[in-house]
């Protein structure tokens, strides 16, 4: 009787979530609207997130047909692609800029989907879905930082990895055994090397974009049958039409963003900004270099985890993507301005730790 009652209710839930009534041209493209308001710009960005993530489909592809996934050429054919093919450092520029443009662009299409409550019944699917697009983007960035095999990148990847193996130091019984166990599987042998450039190339040009598009499918299925959200409390009742208009602005809008980033690659190469020699090949002999650090958009996590016990960042970390998932049911009946707050809140904190990080980290470790 439970279960009957069980199965029942959760195809209720996914009747009510993907109508088999609304998928037809007409409801998804023709007749969809999008409010007017003062938000309004926020619906633009998941657009802009799905175009950055269409221009690293392609300038990854690029790269693929000159990059060598071993150890001993890895580093060798990133500097070739770098210095010798014929755009081959505009290429790989636009990979990194774009890569950190997207990230900027997921993160705030979140928080703007948070402070909207865009998250409310019918659309749980699209935010949780939209979480699991996040996780993968990040995931993206954690395996292509270590593909160049410079010494930061192996050995960031190093830390990287052994603080998953750290967390089993925490779990009870049997249990502190798994976060060592899915290390290795990760890993795929007892130190950083070729298993692991090979797993971590497999996971960054197949695994993720096939898992980045079966999700991506369902959150945006899922944002066309519901259509926009209304977004604030007070809703203009003014609508634009999403087909030809609203399209044809984010189309402006990735124009306008992809002139920029292929002026910013030509111009400034990623490593400009870093004062260490990317370029240096790994050496398995040689020493860990000073200023080891992931890319900037794990700065929010990484400073933390330098400055407090690392059970206490595992803990906030897994209650983090817990609340993230759960948010639909946990915030179902939070106001839109306490859901402003709490945006404005976790908005700053990752300002604060992106920007001044540094600074933060050395005011309480005396510049150690
Ligand atoms: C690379 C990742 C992502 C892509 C490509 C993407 C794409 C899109 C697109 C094209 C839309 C419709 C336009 C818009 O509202 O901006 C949308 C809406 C939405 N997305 Fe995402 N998204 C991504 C990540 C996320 C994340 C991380 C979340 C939240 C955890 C999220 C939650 C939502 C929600 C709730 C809506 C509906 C907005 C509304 O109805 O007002 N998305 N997404």
């Amino acid at each position: 009787m439970k279960t009957a009652q069980l199965v029942q209710t959760s195809l209720e839930f996914l009747t009510d979530r993907f109508p088999i009534e609304k998928m037809n041209v007409n409801s998804l493209v023709r007749t969809k609207e999008v409010p007017v308001h003062r938000m309004s710009w926020a619906y633009y960005l998941g657009g802009l997130a799905l175009f950055l993530f269409l221009v690293q489909l392609v300038t990854g592809l690029m790269l693929m047909f000159y990059y060598e996934p071993t150890v001993s050429d890895a580093h060798a054919s990133v500097e070739r692609i770098t210095e010798h093919i014929g755009g081959g450092a505009l290429v790989r520029n636009l990979h990194t800029w774009s890569a950190s443009a997207m990230i900027f662009a997921v993160v705030v299409h979140m928080l703007t989907a948070f402070a909207m409550k865009a998250f409310a019944k019918p659309r749980e699917i699209t935010w949780v879905s939209g979480v699991l697009l996040l996780l993968i983007t990040f995931a993206f960035g954690f395996t292509g930082y270590l593909l160049p095999w410079h010494q930061i990148a192996v050995n960031a990847t190093k830390v990287g990895l052994q603080s998953i193996e750290e967390a089993g130091a925490y779990l009870p019984g049997a249990m502190s055994a798994w976060p060592g166990a899915l290390k290795e599987l990760i890993q795929g042998e007892a130190s950083v090397g070729q298993a692991t450039l090979s797993r971590f190339y497999a996971i960054h040009v197949m695994v993720l974009p096939l898992a980045f598009f079966g999700v991506l499918s369902l959150h945006l299925l899922s944002v066309q049958l519901h259509g926009m959200s209304q977004g604030v409390d007070r809703p203009t009742g003014r609508t634009e039409r999403f087909f030809p208009f609203f399209i044809l602005k984010d189309a402006w809008l990735w124009g306008v963003v992809f002139l920029v980033l292929f002026v910013v690659a030509l111009c400034l190469p990623f490593e400009a900004f870093f004062s260490y020699p990317l370029f240096e090949a790994y050496d398995a002999m040689g020493s860990t270099p000073d200023g080891i650090k992931p890319e900037w958009y794990f700065y929010f996590i990484y400073y933390p985890l330098e400055l407090l016990p690392f059970w206490v960042i595992m803990l906030a970390q897994n209650a983090a993507i817990a609340v993230l998932l759960a948010a639909p049911w946990i915030f179902r009946k939070t106001s839109r301005r306490a859901l402003g707050v709490i945006t404005v809140a976790v908005a700053t904190y990752l300002v604060v730790m992106t920007v001044f990080g540094q600074q933060i980290y050395e005011m309480f470790k005396g510049g150690a």
